[in-house]
């Protein structure tokens, strides 16, 4: 939800500053902005629509200086046009500043400053939080524009990722942060300062994650971190980013997303990488290992996410259950977060997230701990919220995602999902036979990968068969339920066609009245136990002249026959199909997508990570 950047040092900001908005346009699209510090004065230049359309304003009018910030943005307050976009300048126009999150009580704070006929010009939350540093500033002639910043957050009520700058004191930057993450990169006689590392990493490989409730401030030399509520320094160590720029870049592919599809005969593989264990039958999970016990003994296990990263979880149940005969509820962490849950000191909660950073996680984790309960992080983004504030933890590696339509992260959560089931369920005395059956079929899943990628015709062929409709349904059993309901949120996500995922057998109890000619049906039909019942699902569709798309990993004449389309991954072992099926399911919602002409990467409404409720 948003992105932001800013810069202080001796570079040309502005191309800089640009470059860093084309990096985190993942996280919003709908307006951007920039604003420099050159000869005491700030210039500022705001576009709806694209961070392109904006380059072609700062083209066609050139600014310049080397102190500034820029910010791509998700609408909450506000329709996306050029005066609601940011940065927002306060009514004097000597203070700017970029926001990401929300300001709840901004509609008091804009009230009581218009009351002292200090005009507002846009729609946004944001301005009231610009407004208010200006008139603590401007009133007080003792308060430095560090003192006005903090003193005006101290009266603020909501979520902020904040940067500033005032053209007073035009050799300082400042920024908090307060539920919206904030990166400061350490260069040179310069810094940067950004939502995620992505616009950081070319320059440098050295940062400091900005913490909960605080803020820094930044000259050309010099960095300084209090907390928001205290002006004592808080001294903290830099990390090294591990973030390479090929990761971020789209190399040959025509998008991120088919990107990110391909890298995942990799990514399964790094997600993987000295947690098999071949010969035990088993999985070793470090980052768990000493929480082991606890799980295991626990009343009640809960695994909470939201979105695609809820797909994932909702495999997890299936798979712990099995493998380790722990019950364990899946929740909405939206829902989570304000129901009357049973939770105390014997309860488990497992948070999924690609990026860490989600709101409605981050609560329900924070309930969780605050009732006792022992919480654990799956998280992709490395030093993201979710992982710092857990107990404990599995990296799911799969490298950063920049489609916002999530595809290799949520295969390294199932398959994550799949090591912590077997890791719990060998120490229950689940058959270390049966474990290395599944640990070889883990291992030989970058093949298994590599013969769907190699066989995309087929699924384009589908996709070209198919693009023209208005609904699709998606029906699977057992695991491959969430399977189903992963494949049509991806397809509802970048071609806009309705989609819906139901249990095979529920089609029966409603859905069944939407099926005619024009309606695609795409079936997970593994050979497992529930193949034959499959089947009959199919021949219910085929009766009513559904168009049926089967993925199977075994092609049976009988499945052919029924099927209009069938799509096949190599024969595995029953519980890593929902990850090779998935990737179908993914490039199949690709190929509709740009059939259809529609924007892949960053769909409309749409941004990565949601870190606003
Ligand atoms: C869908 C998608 C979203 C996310 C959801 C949770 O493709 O990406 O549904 O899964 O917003 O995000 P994370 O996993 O970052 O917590």
């Amino acid at each position: 939800m948003c992105g932001i950047i800013g810069y202080i040092g001796n570079r040309d900001a502005v191309p800089l500053l640009l470059k860093g908005l084309k990096r985190l346009e993942y996280r919003g699209y709908d307006s951007a902005g920039i604003a420099v510090l050159t000869d005491g004065q700030i210039h500022s230049i705001k576009k709806s629509g694209k961070v392109s359309q904006l380059e072609v304003l700062v083209d066609d009018t050139p600014m310049k200086g080397s102190i500034g910030i820029a910010h791509t943005r998700w609408a909450t307050h506000g329709e996306p046009n050029d005066i609601n976009a940011h940065p927002h300048l306060d009514h004097t126009g000597r203070i700017a500043l970029i926001h990401n999150g929300i300001i709840e009580n901004h509609e008091t704070i804009r009230k009581v400053l218009e009351e002292r006929d200090i005009p507002f010009t846009s729609d946004t939350d944001s301005e009231a939080l610009v407004q208010l540093v200006s008139a603590m500033y401007f009133d007080d002639d003792e308060l430095s524009f560090e003192g006005a910043f903090r003193a005006a957050l101290q009266d603020v009520v909501g979520a902020y990722g904040v940067v500033a700058v005032c053209a007073e004191e035009p050799e300082t930057v400042l920024a908090a942060r307060m539920g919206s993450p904030l990166v400061i990169g350490i260069g040179e006689g310069e810094y940067f300062l950004a939502s995620d590392a992505s616009p950081i990493v070319e320059y440098t490989r050295n940062v400091i994650y900005l913490d909960e409730g605080e803020m820094v401030k930044l000259t050309p030399d010099n960095h300084s971190i209090s907390r928001i509520d205290s002006s004592e320094i808080v001294s903290r160590g830099s990390v090294e980013i591990e973030m390479s720029i090929e990761q971020i870049e789209k190399g040959d592919f025509d998008h991120f997303m088919l990107k990110e599809i391909h890298e995942q005969k990799h990514t399964i593989t790094d997600t993987m990488r000295g947690r098999l264990n071949l010969e035990d039958g088993t999985t070793h999970l470090g980052g768990i290992a000493d929480f082991k016990p606890s799980i295991l003994a626990a009343d009640r296990v809960y695994i909470t996410a939201c979105g695609t990263s809820w797909h994932a979880a909702l495999i997890g149940k299936q798979l712990i259950e099995n493998y380790a005969q722990i019950p364990v509820d899946v929740e909405y962490a939206s829902e989570f977060r304000y129901r009357n849950a049973i939770i105390n000191p014997d309860t488990v909660l497992i948070a999924v997230s690609q990026s860490g950073e989600t709101a409605d996680t981050l609560a329900a984790i924070r309930k969780a701990k605050n009732l006792g309960a022992l919480t654990i992080g799956i998280c992709n983004v490395v030093g993201s919220s979710i992982a710092r504030e857990t107990d404990a933890g599995i990296y799911t590696h799969a490298g950063p995602e920049i489609g916002v339509a999530s595809t290799k992260a949520f295969t390294a959560q199932v398959a994550v999902m799949t090591m912590l089931a077997l890791s719990l369920g060998r120490r229950k005395g689940f058959d270390a036979g049966l474990g290395r059956d599944l640990t070889k079929a883990l291992h030989h899943i970058d093949n298994d990968i590599q013969t769907i990628l190699d066989d995309d015709q087929s699924i384009r062929k589908v996709a070209q068969d198919t693009h023209m409709v208005d609904n699709f349904l998606y029906l699977g059993r057992g695991i491959n339920f969430p399977v189903a309901l992963e494949g049509a949120l991806k397809l509802k996500e970048i071609s806009y066609i309705h989609a819906e995922g139901y249990p095979a057998a529920e089609m029966k109890h409603g859905p069944i009245a939407l099926i005619d000619e024009n309606m695609p049906v795409v079936f997970i039909a593994p050979r497992d136990d529930t193949y034959s019942k499959i089947l009959s699902n199919i021949q219910e569709v085929k009766a009513r002249r559904g168009i049926v798309i089967s993925i199977t990993d075994r092609k049976t004449r009988e499945l052919d026959s029924l099927s209009d389309h069938l799509l096949e991954v190599p024969r595995t072992h029953k519980h890593v199909f929902p990850i090779t099926a998935s990737i179908i399911l993914q490039l199949l919602a690709y190929h509709l997508a740009v059939l259809r002409g529609c924007e892949i990467d960053q769909p409309r409404n749409l941004a990565k990570s949601v870190t606003v409720e």
